[in-house]
Formats: structure tokens, C-alpha cells, sequence
């Protein structure tokens, strides 16, 4: 390719990236598969590599993150960044009506209202529609420079949409972390012995004030317009509302749940309405915000001094209360894992009564020092598990001993083992509550899904010995469940027969029901994807486990380890013969053109990361393996390759250089 037909490729990958990237990121309407979209990216990686001058600050090949800088630098705001007047009660948000109102001289004011995001204030720049810069909030008129981190952020376009792009645009909006992404990353960091974030506000901020813009481009974090703070060249909207259409139509994220109210009634009807929601939302909002419609109308009403007199935000119930430590027990989990947790005194967060929050691991509860008898803060977000924020020392208190994991599984006393941050019960089903918990899952709604066996009749079964075993529930009849407490006749049947129904079990299902650690029901539909058959996972090994995309070592020495277990063998075997029949998944193989072929990767690669490398090796059905052996069929030798490269060369295994190995994969998934 010369370089006038690279020109024009690299701005059309360039164009068909981020327009793949806004249907993905923004509208959520992805339109082709992973695979073909890595595709091409790294044609465009490969092109921009191969022609250095044509590379661009908008390309999307720069949202993988910078070497890391120094310090954030400071930089002034356009305007400076204000607050908003917060409201708790409805009747100071109609006291705010009443003054607009008469600030304004009329009876007719038209309302914006949208939810207030909890994250932090972000400026974005735009010169001739590319982003050329962005910045927190920092102390409202000087904020810093977080632009490499920005650019990570794929719901931020690198350049505006739709053409006609203004001379410059300021652009503000709130960056967040959905609550999915929240909960992953401190499970992440937890398993490192990394300190989780105590909320999704602090993990987006973590995240974004990083000088190595390479972390960020790890954390999943979302951008959510909700202003043009100065824009030239180009007419402003004369709205709110029309703002944020034009935002939208510019390519950015803007929350669907949004509107125009014509009465101060309607606006708090909005706000109740958004706070029912507020538990089922994927990210934390805190409130909405309420504001005069009109621009002309805003600069009439005017400013106090840091904030406008034209908007509020309408603040929910306080998500964070204080309470006391009554006391900290150790929850026994289905796998096994001991929790500890703090019981409380009960208190109402937000409108939710709470009496226990998880304290995640001895390590946590040691970092915060947390004893019975203090005062703590606790704070829930979303639907996820309250959770132990800090301790707020009291002048003067006398506190207990510090806390210690028992050295026994505080259910069945067996012995515990201590897994990274994590202790674990070593008694296996042995141990009544991992048998209760492991069963309640097995029956739970994505596993087989079995009407009338929640936990308060899992425990009773099991109390009472009835049930041993998975096995055992198969061998339930009408009269062994009567002599339960709060069966009759037609609940006793129903259950019996709900049992049987289930017994044709899809194969993504029953994996999950098993309780294999690290399986979620993603991995599980992954697992049956892949290889069909329960036979099929149970005989593959750990390395073939690795080779299936979005599949890691961890969780494929969990899986492996799980069915390489006599008692796991047995149980299968004992399910089968009590008539349990698990169906066969149709495989989704998808082109594997590596398979067969193993990779080892050494010294620094340019254009990917290492384990961009690796993943994109498996995905197209190759292993990538840490040391060099005859069996290896190439190295690929960044540059300072060391010792494995020599090991290589001993052995006579092909060795690649980067190129070769993009060229390589470029080849083969053409042909597949
Ligand atoms: S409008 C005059 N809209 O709330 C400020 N702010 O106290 C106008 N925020 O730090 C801001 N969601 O980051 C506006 N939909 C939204 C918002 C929002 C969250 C934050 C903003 C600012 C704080 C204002």
C-alpha cells in the first residue's frame, strides 16, 4: 500500500472505529462482533506503526493509555465550575419556584430535570471538533489535567459527530463508574490485597486522577454530558434541553431519563418517580436536577456567587448513615470463603433498613481497624451489599480487641486455609453451610430455577438431614417433605414435581448450578459454548480452558481443579443415575485459526500490550504460554528479548519479530 491509499484507509478505520465505538459505548446497539472490531483496530494499529507521521491525537488507537507522567498539570477553566444549591425537601424546591417565579416576573417557567450523576465534574475541550483536552473539576477554577486518562474513557468521542463541528466547545458532564464495574474492580483489587473503594464516586475518581493513563484505560468508566459551557463558531442551543440533544447528536452519552416539566408539581413527580428507580439504575445517581429551560430566562435570574439561582438539585435520601458495631461474625460462604461480617445497629439508609454490612476480608477489617463497639460509617450504593466505610474514633472510648479470622470454620470446625486475601472452610460439603448455601444456589433462578426451594426450606432440609447432598434432592418424596415444617400435601408435590421437571438440564445451567468458584453465569454460558458437552469441560485441561476468549488462568485452574476432584466425579456420576440428564449446548467455536499453535512472548512489544497479545492469540484458538519448550511453536521477541529468546534459538522453535506476528494474525483470520 503507498502512502496516499494508507492516508485514506487509516481515516476511513479511523471513521468506522468510532462510529462503532458510539454504537457500542453510547447507544448500546453493537453491530459487529468483538472479534471483527479488534480486527480492525489492528489494521489500524499496524498502519499508523508503519506510517508514524499519519498518527493523530482523535485516532482511537490512542485510548490505550501513555506512559505515565510526573504530575497532573494545573489548568484554568473557561468559566469557572460552580455547585449546585442542594434541596432535601419538596417544599424548598417549590420555595425555589416561588423565587424564580418572581425574579423572572411570570407564572410560566419551563423545567429541565435529569438525575444529578455521583461522580466527579469533568471539562472536555474540543478544538475543530477533536478533543484537545480535559480536566477535573479541582478547586472550581483551576482543574487538572487529566487528558491521556480522557481519552480512555470510550463514551467520550475523540472527535464530535455529524459534522459542522463549532471553532471550539467546552463541554462538562460527569464521569462515572457503572455499579457492575464498581463491584468487579474491588473484587479485583481485594484478590491483589489492593484497599477496595468505599464507593462507585471514589473508584471514578481513583481512576481518572491516575498519572499512568494505562490504569484508566482499565477501569471501565462511563462519561455522561450534561453541558456546552462556551462554545464559538457555531450557534448556541437556546435551551437546556436542546443542549442536550445537540450533545447527543455530537456522539456523547446523555441519560435517557431526562426531560421538561411545565410545573413545579411535575418536577417533583419526576424526582419521586427517578428515586422508586433509583435501586435498579446501573450506576449511582444522588438526586436530579431541576433548572430553568430557557438561556436568555437563566441570565436574567443571574448567580449568587458560587452557585446559579436558576437550578438545584433535589437531593435523594442520604445513601451513607453512622451507627454502632454491635458486633463481627464470620458468614461461610457456598464456596467455602469466610466473610466477615459486621452486625449493626439498625439504622435507615436511604429509605433501606440495615442491620449487617460485609467488611470483605480480614485484611479490610484490619486496614480500618474496625472493632466491636465502634461507631462507624456505612454507605450503600445501588443494589450492592452495604458496606463498612470507616470507623470515626470517639474521644475518649475504650475499645475491644482487634478483630482475628478464626483459626476454625465457625459452622463445622474444620480447619481454615488462607487463599491470597481470602480463608476458606476446608471442610468442602461436609460443612452444613456450605452444603445450605451450595444447594439454595444449585437452586436458584439461573441455575435450574426451582420454584419452592428458597432458603428458609434448603435449611430446614438440611437441619433436619434430609438432604446431604445435591444428590439427595432427588430422592425427596411427598412423605419424607411432610414431615417438614410448613409443607402441606400440594406444596410437598408441587416441589417433587418441580424437582423432576428440572431434571433436563440445559448444559450452561447445570455448570453454574455446580458452584464452581470463579463461575458466574457468564462463564458457564462460555464454558458450554465452547465445548459442548459436560464430558467435553470435564476432560479439558487447564491449558485448553486458557484458550477460550475472556477465560484466565484463575479461572480455568478453578474449573480444571473442580473436576479433577474425586467427590465432583462422583456427584456427576450419582446425578446421571438418578436420572438427571444434562442437554448439549450447540457450540458456538468460532474461527480458531491458531489453534493447535502456541505462543511465547518476550521483551517489550510496541504496539500492543503483552496481554493484548496473549488474549488476542486465544481468541483466535491459540495458547500463549509463559516459558519456551520444544513444544512451543513461536516466540514473539519484542525488543530486549533475554533468555527466553536464546532458549528459543537451542531449540530450533520459530521466532517472530512483532510485525511478523501481526502479519501473521492478520493472515490467518482473513482466511478463517
Ligand atoms: S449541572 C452550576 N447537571 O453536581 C452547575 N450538574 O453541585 C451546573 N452534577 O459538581 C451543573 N449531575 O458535577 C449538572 N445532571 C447534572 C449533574 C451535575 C451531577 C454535579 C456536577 C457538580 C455538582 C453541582
Amino acid at each position: 500500500m503507498n502512502r496516499a491509499d494508507a492516508h485514506k484507509r487509516i481515516a476511513k478505520l479511523r471513521e468506522e472505529i468510532s462510529r462503532h465505538d458510539h454504537l457500542y459505548y453510547v447507544l448500546d446497539l453493537p453491530e459487529i462482533s468483538d472479534a471483527s472490531y479488534d480486527r480492525l483496530l489492528r489494521e489500524l494499529v499496524s498502519l499508523e506503526e508503519e506510517y508514524p507521521d499519519l498518527a493523530s491525537p482523535d485516532s482511537p488507537t490512542r485510548r490505550v493509555g501513555a506512559p505515565p507522567r510526573d504530575d497532573l498539570p494545573k489548568v484554568p477553566h473557561v468559566k469557572p465550575m460552580l455547585s449546585l444549591e442542594s434541596v432535601t425537601e419538596e417544599s424548598e424546591a417549590r420555595e425555589f419556584d416561588r423565587r424564580a417565579k418572581k425574579l423572572l416576573g411570570t407564572e410560566e417557567i419551563v423545567y429541565a430535570v435529569e438525575p444529578k450523576f455521583d461522580g466527579l465534574s469533568v471539562e472536555l475541550i474540543y478544538e475543530d471538533g477533536v478533543l484537545s483536552r480535559g480536566a477535573t473539576r479541582g478547586d472550581g477554577a483551576v482543574g487538572e489535567d487529566v487528558t491521556p486518562n480522557i481519552r480512555t474513557i470510550r463514551s467520550v468521542p475523540l472527535r464530535l459527530r455529524g459534522g459542522g463541528a463549532p471553532r471550539t466547545a467546552a463541554i462538562r458532564g460527569e464521569a462515572i463508574m457503572p455499579l457492575e464495574a464498581f463491584r468487579g474492580l474491588n473484587r479485583w483489587m481485594t484478590e491483589r490485597e489492593q484497599p477496595a473503594f468505599a464507593n462507585p464516586r471514589n473508584a471514578a475518581a481513583g481512576s481518572l486522577r491516575q498519572l499512568d493513563s494505562r490504569i484508566t484505560a482499565e477501569r471501565p468508566l462511563a462519561f455522561y454530558a450534561y453541558e456546552i459551557m462556551a462554545i464559538e463558531g457555531l450557534e448556541a442551543p437556546a435551551t437546556h434541553s436542546a443542549e442536550l440533544e445537540r450533545l447527543s447528536s455530537w456522539g456523547f452519552l446523555v441519560d435517557a431519563h431526562r426531560g421538561t416539566c411545565r410545573t413545579i408539581d411535575e418536577a417533583i413527580a419526576f424526582h419521586a418517580s427517578l428515586a422508586s428507580k433509583r435501586d435498579s439504575l446501573p450506576f449511582e445517581i444522588d438526586g436530579v436536577v431541576i433548572q430553568v429551560d430557557d438561556k436568555p430566562a437563566r441570565e436574567r435570574i443571574g448567580m449568587r456567587s458560587r452557585s446559579p439561582r436558576w437550578a438545584i438539585a433535589f437531593k435523594f435520601e442520604p445513601r451513607k448513615e453512622i451507627t454502632t458495631v454491635e458486633d463481627i461474625v464470620v458468614q461461610v460462604g457456598r464456596t467455602g470463603k469466610l466473610t466477615p461480617v459486621a452486625l449493626l445497629r439498625p439504622v435507615d439508609v436511604g429509605g433501606v433498613t440495615v442491620s449487617r454490612a460485609t467488611l470483605h476480608n480480614a485484611g479490610e477489617v484490619a486496614k480500618k481497624d474496625i472493632r466491636v463497639g465502634d461507631t462507624v460509617r456505612i454507605e450503600r450504593a445501588g443494589d450492592v451489599i452495604p458496606a463498612v466505610v470507616e470507623r470515626i474514633p470517639r474521644k475518649g472510648e475504650k475499645r475491644r480487641a482487634a478483630f482475628r479470622m478464626p483459626g476454625a470454620c465457625p459452622v463445622c470446625g474444620a480447619g481454615v486455609a488462607e487463599e491470597g486475601a481470602y480463608h476458606y472452610c476446608t471442610g468442602g460439603p461436609n460443612c452444613p453451610m456450605q452444603l445450605r448455601r451450595g444447594i439454595e444456589h444449585y437452586a436458584s433462578k439461573g441455575a435450574l430455577d426451582i420454584d419452592g426451594l428458597g432458603a428458609k426450606t434448603v435449611a430446614a432440609m438440611t437441619e433436619a438431614g434430609l438432604v446431604r447432598s445435591i444428590a439427595d434432592l432427588y430422592r425427596l418424596d411427598e412423605k419424607a417433605l411432610l414431615g417438614l415444617e410448613g409443607f402441606a400435601e400440594k406444596s410437598a408435590s408441587n416441589l417433587v414435581a418441580a424437582l423432576r421437571a428440572a431434571k433436563k438440564v440445559p448444559l450452561e445451567r447445570f455448570l453454574y448450578a455446580l458452584g464452581i468458584r470463579n463461575v458466574g453465569e457468564h462463564v458457564a454460558s462460555l464454558l458450554a459454548g465452547r465445548y459442548g458437552t459436560l464430558e467435553a469441560v470435564m476432560e479439558a485441561t487447564e491449558e485448553d480452558l486458557q484458550t477460550v476468549h475472556e477465560i484466565g488462568p484463575e479461572v480455568a485452574s478453578s474449573v480444571s481443579g473442580f473436576f479433577a476432584e474425586k467427590r465432583t466425579r462422583a456427584l456427576v456420576a450419582e446425578l446421571r443415575s438418578l436420572g438427571v440428564e444434562v442437554l448439549p449446548a450447540p457450540r458456538r467455536a468460532g474461527p480458531r485459526p491458531l489453534a493447535g499453535k502456541t505462543f511465547v512472548f518476550t521483551g517489550t512489544l510496541e504496539g500492543l500490550a503483552r496481554d493484548e497479545a496473549e488474549r488476542l492469540v486465544k481468541s483466535l484458538g491459540g495458547r500463549a504460554a509463559a516459558s519456551v519448550s520444544a513444544k512451543t511453536t513461536y516466540v514473539v521477541a519484542g525488543a530486549e528479548a533475554g533468555s527466553k529468546l536464546e532458549k528459543a534459538r537451542s531449540l530450533g522453535v520459530a521466532v517472530l519479530s512483532e510485525k511478523d506476528f501481526m502479519k501473521l494474525v492478520e493472515e490467518t483470520s482473513r482466511e478463517a
